[in-house]
């Protein structure tokens, strides 16, 4: 397991943490990878009951690196759909055990999408939610397209993913977004008491529960997959390069020429 993935197994709770705070835990592939194998772990191991998703630093995450994203992009693995993220993503949306994000501060990409799948999201009083696909030239993922309108409406979910809305941690409260807003000293208690009470219940009535709330997993995985497809080949095009370019420039882009 890469360094970037932090993994602890405590009392029945496993604890997933981004461990990259210099590049404000943008995920790599590696990392993508280490915590679909902390997932699969979590469901394989009995003693596990719940898994938490935190964070070292001052973000959650900021989402895809970019870099990397740009170097390696899914599409060009010899299988894309065993590609990292489409592995972590499979993993994250059909997970057994229950999880829990501890969201530290912003969560961006698929630090946003990836709380979709999470039974119970705890997030700090400054904590920011966005999805800059569609500004970077791309399109929603994590199934996020199917399960986002679902929760908070079509017109909310399209000001959160067609214009990359910054949605602050007390509107993601009243729109059912997050379960709890705490101060930052109080995030890491809270997560835990929350994890080791879950932890404390029958497990297979909670797995059975999980899976009953979530609904029909292969509409969402089908989701994914079509996201996936347009994601790639938007990830090759003009429009993309003119914002990855931009973003490692630190410019803004400019998108006029493109029609
Ligand atoms: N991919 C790759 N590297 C990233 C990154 C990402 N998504 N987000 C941040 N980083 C890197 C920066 O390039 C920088 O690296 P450097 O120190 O080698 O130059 C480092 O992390 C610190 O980021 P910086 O932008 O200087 O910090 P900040 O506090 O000014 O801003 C963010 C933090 C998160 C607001 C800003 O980095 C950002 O907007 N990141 C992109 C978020 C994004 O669009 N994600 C969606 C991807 S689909």
């Amino acid at each position: 397991m890469t360094e970037h993935i932090q993994k602890l197994v405590d009392g029945g709770v496993m604890r997933l943490a981004f461990n990259r705070p210099d590049k404000k835990n943008a995920i790599t592939r590696d990392m993508y990878s280490a915590l679909a194998d902390g997932l699969a772990e979590a469901d394989a191991t009995p003693s596990v009951r719940v898994v938490v998703l935190a964070a070292e630093g001052d973000i959650f995450t900021a989402g895809n690196d970019m870099l990397d994203f740009m170097e390696h992009p899914p599409h060009a693995e010899k299988d894309p759909r065993q590609a990292p993220v489409f592995r972590f993503l499979k993993a994250i949306a059909t997970a057994q055990k229950p999880l829990i994000a501890s969201v530290n501060g912003a969560a961006i990409g698929v630090g946003m999408t990836m709380l979709l799948h999470c039974d119970m999201v705890i997030a700090v009083e400054d904590a920011v939610l966005q999805t800059p696909f569609v500004n970077l030239a791309l399109v929603p993922e994590a199934a996020s397209s199917l399960i986002l309108p679902r929760l908070v409406g079509h017109q909310l979910a399209s000001e959160i993913l067609l214009t990359g809305a910054k949605i602050p941690a007390k509107r993601a409260y009243d729109t059912g977004l997050v379960n709890a807003v705490v101060a930052a000293d109080r995030l890491e208690a809270e997560t835990m008491e929350r994890a080791r009470s879950l932890a404390a219940l029958p497990p297979v009535a909670v797995r059975q529960s999980k899976q009953l709330i979530r609904g029909d997993t292969a509409e969402i995985l089908q989701r994914i997959e079509e996201e996936g497809a347009v994601f790639s080949e938007r990830l090759q095009s003009e429009e993309f390069k003119e914002a990855a370019t931009a973003f490692m420039e630190r410019r803004a882009p400019d998108f006029s020429k493109f029609g």
